[in-house]
């Protein structure tokens, strides 16, 4: 396990505590309290982990036992999709937990979107987590940071979002009791408005500032060190805890059964990061006893991870990753004044802040990294919603995104594959309906300028005359023109 484990070392002061942080670069290691909150390591710099001494926690004996929990779900927290595997993130007491009954999300076989990725019947699963109360996986991250922030007595919350971030972090706000208070970063613009909408209507103070998120993103962790408000993104460690029950779900949902492939979209690398500690500590526990492969995509437009991993070969080494091909990268970046740019808002994000978990993540579950354009992602995204549950174009990514590993071979038809859809479909509705809209104009405005050619998949809507007899002829013309196309 050592290249790949959770840092233990050098916590001889932390060996009272079966939780703690601790600085994931090996030549630092510092360890801090559990009751304390950092969003970097306060030596170094770099990022923190939440760690856990396993020996001396009550860990399951097989990860069937949990389904013990569904049978007592009035409890709030074996009702919520997150706390009932609570086993498995023990770092805190059950009376701080902040929960809002998050985490009630849905894996689906989805064989006409397996169909369109080149999946053999049956091997195509969709995880749906724009189920979640404000409408994407954010939720799993939120209530495990905001039970954290109520642990160490935080008022004010703050992040920088393109806005799913801002939405759950505003209802988190608004649902709960506990005196919390919203502050939310967006760049001027570049938020989806149905999520500006939550983020208004739950009360949050919003602060738009000339830029975009990875701006918005510094700022926010400048303001958040000088004011002393807790940073609510997921360079929080407590975060990235509440996000590794996704990957629980989907084993609970498979019968406990490991599938082949992991597929997620890569914006700040928070999913991916977590998806690879939660299968580094089931491994530990001899809670599965094998890994699945993860593959993380991002957006051509945003393609940072996918440059360094893919073309530069950048890896974890054991936590020793080369930061001078990665500081290289951000200079290049920086004096050619590229910003990231993709329809899919949510992982337009140059300068990923888990950049090195998600490292650590590709090397244990043998990963691979691709980027996908967004004609591949508004083509994937409206086959997800003609056979699915729906999704927004960032989320779509991960559909494309098998669908290219298995136009390589990566992927073989034979694996089980999950695709993780992050946020709901009724985000980003304008680049939906500039797809499947018959207004070229708008299709120009929206896609055309971002390079997309074709809407192959458009489900167009009909113009008609108010007039009885031609709403009835168009109908029958377009229910024949199914019956025959079918
Ligand atoms: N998918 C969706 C729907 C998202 O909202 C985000 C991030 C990502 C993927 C990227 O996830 O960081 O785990 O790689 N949204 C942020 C926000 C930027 O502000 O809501 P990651």
């Amino acid at each position: 396990m050592a290249g790949y484990s959770i840092p233990t070392t050098e916590r001889t002061e932390r060996s009272t505590e079966a939780a703690y942080q601790q600085c994931l670069n090996p030549s630092c290691s510092a360890t801090f309290g559990i009751d304390e909150a950092h969003f970097s390591c306060p030596k170094c710099g770099d990022l923190v982990d939440v760690v856990y001494d396993w020996d001396r926690l009550p860990v399951p004996r097989a990860l069937s036992d949990f389904e013990a929990k569904w049978s007592r779900r009035l409890d709030p927290l074996c009702f919520s999709g997150v706390w009932r595997f609570r086993e498995l993130l023990p770092f805190a007491p059950a009376d701080r937990i902040v929960t809002i009954g998050e985490g009630q999300t849905l894996l689906q076989r989805a064989d006409k979107v397996g169909a369109f990725v080149g999946m053999s019947t049956g091997n195509l699963m969709l995880q749906y987590e724009g189920m979640n109360p404000s409408g994407s996986f954010k939720d799993n991250g939120m209530t495990a940071a905001f039970t954290h922030a109520r642990m160490v007595g935080a008022r004010r919350v703050a992040c920088a979002s393109t806005g799913n971030t801002s939405a759950a972090l505003a209802v988190y706000c608004s649902a709960t009791d506990h005196g919390f208070k919203a502050i939310i970063f967006i760049g001027s613009g570049k938020i989806a408005y149905g999520k500006l909408a939550q983020a208004l209507d739950h009360g949050a103070l919003t602060v738009q500032i000339v830029g975009d998120f990875d701006d918005a993103m510094t700022r926010v962790r400048e303001v958040s060190d000088r004011l002393g408000i807790y940073l609510m993104n997921s360079v929080n460690p407590f975060r990235l805890e509440g996000q590794k029950t996704i990957m629980y779900r989907v084993l609970e949902a498979n019968g406990w059964e490991v599938p082949d492939w992991i597929v997620v979209p890569g914006g700040n690398l928070g999913n991916s990061s977590a998806f690879g500690k939660a299968f580094i500590e089931l491994k530990h526990l001899g809670l599965i006893d094998r890994v699945p492969r993860l593959a993380v995509i991002n957006a051509a437009g945003a393609r940072t991870l996918n440059e360094l991993y893919s073309a530069r070969e950048v890896r974890w080494r054991s936590g020793l990753a080369d930061s001078a091909k990665i500081g290289a990268f951000y200079n290049e970046l920086d004096a050619s004044g590229v910003k990231a740019s993709t329809i899919a808002s949510a992982i337009e994000i140059n300068r990923p802040v888990n950049l090195k978990k998600c490292l650590r993540a590709l090397e244990f579950c043998d990963g691979v990294v691709r980027q996908v354009s967004d004609q591949q992602i508004m083509d994937a995204k409206a086959r997800v919603g003609a056979g699915g549950l729906g999704c927004e174009p960032a989320s779509a990514a991960s559909v494309a995104g098998a669908k290219l590993l298995r136009e390589e071979g990566v992927i073989a038809p034979s694996d089980r594959v999950v695709c993780i859809l992050t946020g709901h479909q009724l985000k980003d509705p304008t680049a939906t309906v500039a797809y499947h809209g018959a207004d070229q104009e708008n299709f120009e405005k929206v896609l055309g300028s971002r390079g997309v050619r074709r809407a192959g998949f458009a489900n167009r809507p009909v113009i008609v005359p108010n007039d009885l007899d031609d709403i009835i002829r168009t109908i029958a013309l377009y229910s024949e023109a199914e019956s025959a196309g079918a």
